[in-house]
């Protein structure tokens, strides 16, 4: 028997105002696509914006329905757009924000586990990490590397045939 750890280091920010001006910019946009959620059910509004390697930026905001389980998050809505105004074309860094209509927005959301199982095929697909950017309307701000990092030992299809 051998013992293995995972564990992943990302940076941790006291506000947007710390970031480097693009890094803020595309926080700010991800808040402000929050505005394109639909969301009457949660009233949770959810807004990402990337910066693609080819120059191009892209938003999503998350889309529910009335029938729960085929809502969208917005990351996924973001990834699904990008690969198809640009297929295959990587994201260098993904920005991801809310607007709680009945709370506070002051702590970095984190993607949900089917959205990291996404992310984490978008960035095998395309061959490259994906830079994310966590934050919320105010607050802290993280900055994980690799988004795979948040799904250790995460399933990919390397053993389907
Ligand atoms: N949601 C996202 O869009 N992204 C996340 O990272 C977490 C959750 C959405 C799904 C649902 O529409 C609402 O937020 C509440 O869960």
């Amino acid at each position: 028997m051998q013992k293995k750890e995972s564990s992943f280091s990302f940076e941790v920010y006291d506000g947007a105002r710390e970031l480097q001006p693009e890094d803020a910019s595309l926080l700010q946009a991800a808040f402000e696509s929050t505005k394109k959620s639909y969301a009457p059910y949660s009233h949770f509004r959810v807004g990402a914006a990337a910066r693609l390697t080819n120059g191009q930026n892209v938003t999503g905001a998350n889309q529910e329905n009335a029938s729960f389980p085929a809502g969208l998050c917005a990351e996924r809505v973001l990834l699904a757009t990008a690969s198809s105004l640009y297929p295959g074309v990587p994201i260098d860094t993904l920005a991801i924000s809310y607007d709680n209509e009945k709370g506070p927005s002051n702590r970095p959301i984190s993607p949900c586990g089917i959205c990291r199982q996404s992310l984490q095929e978008f960035e095998q697909s395309t061959g490259r990490p994906v830079r994310l950017i966590l934050g919320a309307r105010e607050g802290k701000v993280y900055i994980i590397p690799q988004a795979s990092l948040l799904l250790p030992l995460g399933f990919t299809g390397d053993e389907l045939i």
